[in-house]
């Protein structure tokens, strides 16, 4: 499998040299800087999915989020790749050595779930165009990105946990800013909200294969595909007060919703619709996401309970209101102590106009 690693690496390289693509090479230390970290929230032609908050230091935070979901819903894989103190991001944290890690869960219809984490001296990450591919030094946990972002690879080996395997992710529509796709010109803004919290999403969904052997068990699914990542400078809490985000297949449409309420109370949305790959809407308006049912009291605040289910409704420019319901079908995380809850979840909607389809979805309710 490591053998794998430095195939992919040449195989990336190879196009990078090809395309001439720029590189650029960040080590990030697992050992938090004493000063202060400097803080990309504006994009430029290059680096999309970048690190962007460098060095890291106590309170500062950057991460890189992928998840996978089968279409029946009975498979799960969440990974994150972590560069932040404990103190830069929640309570019931591991604690541990080092501040750049990685923590997953896969799950499966038999069996309770499997939980991995691994830390390391250092997170290396190697940027191409606007690709990144990361390495936890040691520890047998990356990623690996082409320069277009075209595809995603994760690369797991680590015997010693007891997992080695592979997640493909084949993006099947354009990556996003908070406000904007990226075909949008000029500089964009990566800041969601008010206050200086960072979101690039650089796979709304993809066409994700996983594959991956646990003691000895072997778990393969297929299934819809994710990949964003967040940062800031200073604690998550601090720059976001709480959140309600989640992706779904809906038919031929691909939905991602992000709305959070900053810091000072204002509530700000991400609203991104696609059909067969043609963004229909990126934007930041024209979105409202509700829970419904128990628990449904909004804003949500720290420590509201886990609630009944989600309500979208998103005006399409030219296709009309998109109304859509999600419906729990597993609770994949729940702390009601920071109010982190994730499930993955079916959703149903449509137009209103006669056509409504169903999908799978995974999605989050968050506040500090
Ligand atoms: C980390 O750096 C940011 C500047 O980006 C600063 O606002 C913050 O106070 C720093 N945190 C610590 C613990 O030094
Ligand atoms: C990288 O992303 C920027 C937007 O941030 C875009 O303008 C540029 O075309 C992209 N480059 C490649 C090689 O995809
Ligand atoms: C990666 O870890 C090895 C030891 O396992 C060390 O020799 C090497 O210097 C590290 N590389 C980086 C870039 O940190
Ligand atoms: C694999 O087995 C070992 C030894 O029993 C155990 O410590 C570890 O947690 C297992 N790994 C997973 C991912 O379940
Ligand atoms: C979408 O939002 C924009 C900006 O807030 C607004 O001007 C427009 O009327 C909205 N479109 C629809 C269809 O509601
Ligand atoms: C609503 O939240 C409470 C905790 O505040 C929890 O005990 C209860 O199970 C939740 N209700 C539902 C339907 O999930
Ligand atoms: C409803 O709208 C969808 C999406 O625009 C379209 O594909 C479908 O043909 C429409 N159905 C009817 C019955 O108008």
């Amino acid at each position: 499998m490591r053998l794998l690693w430095s195939v992919l690496f040449s195989q990336i390289l190879a196009v990078v040299t090809a395309q001439r693509s720029p590189i650029s090479l960040d080590i990030i230390s697992g050992a938090p800087s004493q000063g202060q970290s400097n803080v990309q929230l504006t994009s430029s032609t290059l680096g999309f999915d970048a690190p962007k908050t460098l060095p890291i230091n106590g309170s500062s935070f950057d991460w890189w989020y992928f998840d996978v979901v089968s279409e029946d819903l009975d498979y799960s894989l969440v990974l994150v790749f972590f560069a932040a103190t404990a103190n830069g991001l929640w309570k019931g944290l591991p604690e541990l050595p080092a501040s750049v890690w990685v923590d997953g869960q896969i799950s499966a219809p038999d069996g309770p779930a499997h939980n991995f984490i691994a830390d390391s001296n250092d997170l290396i990450v190697m940027t191409m165009a606007n690709g990144s591919s990361g390495t936890l030094n040691g520890t047998g946990w990356g990623w690996a990105g082409l320069p277009d972002m075209s595809y995603y690879e994760l690369i797991i080996d680590d015997p010693e946990a007891g997992v080695q395997g592979t997640v493909t992710f084949e993006s099947t529509t354009p990556a996003q800013f908070p406000c904007a796709s990226i075909t949008a010109p000029g500089e964009q803004s990566f800041i969601l909200g008010s206050a200086p919290f960072g979101w690039a999403n650089a796979l709304p969904d993809a066409n994700a294969n996983v594959d991956v052997v646990i003691n000895g068990t072997r778990i393969k699914f297929s299934g819809a595909g994710y990949h964003d990542k967040n940062w800031g400078p200073s604690a998550v809490g601090t720059v976001v007060k709480s959140w309600y985000w989640g992706h779904a297949r809906l038919g031929p449409l691909v939905v991602v919703w992000f709305d959070v309420i900053s810091p000072d109370g204002s509530e700000h949305v991400s609203s991104y619709v696609s059909r067969n790959s043609e963004v229909l809407t990126a934007s930041c308006s024209n979105m409202t996401v509700r829970a419904t049912g128990a628990n449904s009291t909004w804003p949500p605040v720290r420590g509201t309970g886990a609630p009944g289910g989600f309500h979208i409704s998103a005006s399409v420019e030219g296709e009309g209101q998109l109304e859509i319901d999600v419906k729990h079908k597993t609770l994949l995380t729940a702390d009601p102590d920071v109010t982190i809850y994730r499930w993955t979840g079916s959703v149903s909607g449509g137009f209103g106009n006669g056509t409504t389809w169903t999908g799978p979805a995974l999605y989050e309710m968050f506040a500090f």
